[in-house]
Order: structure tokens, then C-alpha cells, then sequence
């Protein structure tokens, strides 16, 4: 059933997107949002969530749409994504998250250790459970994830010219996948101060406005993603995140690049919510460095890196189990689905008016005077609000009786 809720949303999410989809969305979807600096290692800790090497990433402005990243977990062949992890049901439906996840066994969830990471097998046969798909390029499977990264410059040119500029229209990606929780994410452009290339001079206001469209939603989660080299205090994302959710409700923190601190330093004092406390707390993980990247390490060999690092170091030895990239998959899955929980009875609200307020639009225009598009957009949200009406409806039964 968790699995099936996710999915459900979406579902709504790809069906919304033809009446400006992501920001412009009428009914606002639960769905984890990234923010942070310029090259604070977003894009680099959505890779590693996913396990393959897809997103364009580097020094400078990367990511300069947002993409809404749809990850389904897929248990096998012959499977349809919409699998229950029985591991889960029931375990993060209420009471506090983070204390429930303290019990969670993350061992069964993500084994990308288990995959063959090798780029050159990415049309092989064996490869055939993993691929990606464009909500702009239907039906198209792509199984070699190189030829993702490439859709996905060629996408963002093609609509904000090659030269830096940034464009607040989302392209969407779904992967289906054994080795994913199901989840869904949204990178965006990184906060930066000076304008590059043809970029306007109001770059920083373009930027910021983009990320709060998104994260000011109440059913966004904030992922803030500070490097852990800088000061905290400092993080122009966390500003941007407190100044949407002040209580830190409904932000998680992740801190990156723990292996370029100096020598006798760790985020200790963060970690325990001694600095700027968060109710989610913070995550430290550590991604692949640019050489790393130039060497063509692994996202395998990374993550075991990653969990010898904390496993080895004296600060983060006795806590290694609630560090590292694995776990954070793990808590963002659990935080998503107690807010779809949560959130649940308005969307249905929301999903019938819209329907009702299109319906009746069309209804004034008459018959021959409906353009094509607006009856694909009708029919679209009739079919999913009869179909998941139906679930929205047996969903909010099972929640209501369990919460008893
Ligand atoms: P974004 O701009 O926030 O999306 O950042 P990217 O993911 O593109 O990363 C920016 C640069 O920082 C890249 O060169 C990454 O290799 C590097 N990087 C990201 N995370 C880490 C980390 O945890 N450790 C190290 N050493 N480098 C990192
Ligand atoms: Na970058
Ligand atoms: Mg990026």
C-alpha cells in the first residue's frame, strides 16, 4: 500500500503537468524539493539516492531547470512498481518520524552494491530492469543512463539557451528501478550571487524566486543540502528554508563533503541540533569528489567508501547507521509517505474541484468550440479522478482505522 500511495501521487503529478505542471501545479503534491548553494553537492546526492550516474553535475550552474524526479520502485521483473514493502506498512504512519526510523531496518531497502554499475553494460540485456523515462518523450525507454544525462542538457538548451540561463519550467523524469525507494524529488538550480555568461544581473533574485515557488508550498519537503566545510550559520538555503518553514517542520538537513573537513573537525554539534536544530535533524553523507568523477570511481565503490568513512571515524563510529546516503533514502521515503498521510484528505478535496471547475469550462465552451488540448487535459483528470478516487477513498479508510 505505501508504495501504491506514492505512485498515485505520481500519477496526479504527470497528469497535472499539462496545466503548467511543477510550480503552476493547481493541487499542490507532496514532493521533496533540494535546495542549497551552487555546488553544495545537490545534484551529487540525488545520484547517489538513485544509484546511477544521470544528472549533469559539476562546478557552476549545472542545473539550470528544475526536474521533477519521479524514483518507482520496481521489485522485479514482471512487476508493475507497484509493489508494498511489508518491512514498512504501518511503520511510519504516525508519531514522530525520526524516532520511528530509529527502528527501521535499512539493510533490505537499497543494495546498489548489488548492481553492475559498468556504463559499458547499459544496453545489455541484464540491464533491462532499470531505465529511465521523459514525460516529454513518452514510451521511450531509455536503459543507458549516459543517454538520460544527455536528454537532459539537451533539454535544458533547448529551453534556456546553451549559455547559463535557467528556465522555471520543469522537465520530468521517472526511473524505475529494484534498487530505488519509491520517491519523488526535485532538483533545482543552485543558489549563486554573480551572474555568468549571457546571465541576467538579477541571476540571484531569478534563482531564488524559482526555489521558493517551490519550496513555500505547505506540502513541500525542504531537502537542504549545505556542504559541511562551510559555516552553517552562513547557508544561504537554510535562510531560504527558514524563511518558508521558520519551525523546521517540514525540512530535512543533509550535509555533504564531511571528508574535505579539516583534520579535527566533524558535525557533531549540527547532528545533535546544537547549532540550528531541524525536527528531521540532519544527515551526513559524503558523494564523489571532481576527481573522483575524472577516475570514473563507481556510485558502488562510493557508497562503500561512504560507509567505511563513518563506520572508521571516531566522531561518527558509534552512529555510523544513521549516516550516509542509505539511510537518508531511507528517512526521505518514510518522511514522504507520513505527509502524503497526511495531506491525503485536502488532495482528494482539491482533485474534485479542479475536475468540477474543468468540466464546467468546457461545458461553457460547447462541444464545438473544444480544442484538442483542453479535452486531453479533461479527460486525462476525469480518468484519474475515477480511478483514484477510488483508492484516495480505500487509502483514507485504511489510515483513518489505523490511527485509531
Ligand atoms: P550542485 O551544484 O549542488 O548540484 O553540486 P554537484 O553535485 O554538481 O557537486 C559540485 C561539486 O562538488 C562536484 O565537483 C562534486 O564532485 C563535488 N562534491 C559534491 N559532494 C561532495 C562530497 O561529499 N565530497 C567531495 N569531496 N566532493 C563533493
Ligand atoms: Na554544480
Ligand atoms: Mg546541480
Amino acid at each position: 500500500m505505501d508504495e501504491h500511495l506514492i505512485s498515485t501521487i505520481n500519477k496526479l503529478q504527470d497528469a497535472l503537468a499539462p496545466l503548467g505542471g511543477g510550480s503552476q501545479s493547481p493541487i499542490d503534491l507532496p514532493q521533496i524539493t533540494v535546495v542549497g548553494s551552487q555546488s553544495s553537492g545537490k545534484s551529487s546526492v540525488l545520484e547517489n539516492i538513485v544509484g546511477r550516474d544521470f544528472l549533469p553535475r559539476g562546478t557552476g550552474i549545472v542545473t539550470r531547470r528544475p526536474l521533477v524526479l519521479q524514483l518507482i520502485n520496481r521489485r522485479s521483473k514482471g512487476t508493475n512498481g507497484t509493489n508494498t514493502n511489508a518491512n514498512d506498512k504501518g511503520k511510519d504512519s504516525t508519531g514522530s518520524v525520526s524516532n520511528e526510523l530509529l527502528d527501521l531496518d535499512i539493510s533490505d531497502s537499497k543494495k546498489p552494491e548489488d548492481k553492475k554499475q559498468d556504463h559499458s553494460s547499459g544496453q545489455s540485456e541484464d540491464n533491462k530492469e532499470e531505465w529511465g523515462e521523459f514525460l516529454h518523450l513518452p514510451g521511450k525507454k531509455f536503459y543507458n543512463f549516459d543517454e538520460i544525462r544527455q536528454e537532459i542538457v539537451k533539454e535544458t538548451d533547448k529551453v534556456t539557451g546553451a549559455n547559463s540561463g535557467i528556465s522555471p519550467v520543469p522537465i520530468n523524469l521517472r526511473i524505475y528501478s529494484p534498487h530505488v525507494l519509491t520517491l519523488t524529488l526535485v532538483d533545482l538550480p543552485g543558489l549563486t550571487k554573480v551572474p555568468v555568461g549571457d546571465q541576467p544581473a538579477d541571476i540571484e533574485k531569478q534563482i531564488k524566486d524559482m526555489l521558493l515557488k517551490y519550496i513555500s508550498k505547505p506540502n513541500a519537503i525542504i531537502l537542504s543540502v549545505n556542504a559541511a566545510n562551510t559555516d552553517l550559520a552562513n547557508s544561504d538555503g537554510l535562510k531560504l528554508a527558514r524563511e518558508v518553514d521558520p519551525e523546521g517542520t517540514r525540512t530535512i538537513g543533509v550535509l555533504t563533503k564531511v571528508d574535505l573537513m579539516d583534520q579535527g573537525t566533524d558535525v557533531i554539534d549540527i547532528l545533535a541540533g546544537r547549532v540550528i536544530p531541524l525536527r528531521y535533524g540532519y544527515i551526513p553523507v559524503i558523494n564523489r569528489g571532481q576527481k573522483d568523477i575524472e577516475h570514473n570511481k563507481t556510485i558502488r565503490d562510493a557508497l562503500q567508501d561512504e560507509k567505511n568513512f563513518f563506520e572508521s571515524h571516531s566522531s561518527y563510529s558509534s552512529k555510523a547507521q544513521y549516516c550516509g546516503t542509505p539511510y537518508l533514502a531511507k528517512k526521505l521515503n518514510s518522511i514522504l509517505l507520513h505527509h502524503i498521510r497526511q495531506t491525503l484528505p485536502d488532495i482528494k478535496g482539491k482533485i474534485e474541484a479542479t475536475l468540477k471547475k474543468y468540466q464546467q469550462e468546457l461545458i461553457n465552451l460547447g462541444p464545438e468550440t473544444m480544442d484538442s488540448a483542453s479535452s486531453v487535459v479533461l479527460s486525462m483528470i476525469t480518468d484519474f479522478a475515477n480511478e483514484y478516487n477510488g483508492i484516495l477513498d480505500g487509502e483514507a479508510k485504511e489510515i483513518s482505522s489505523q490511527e485509531l
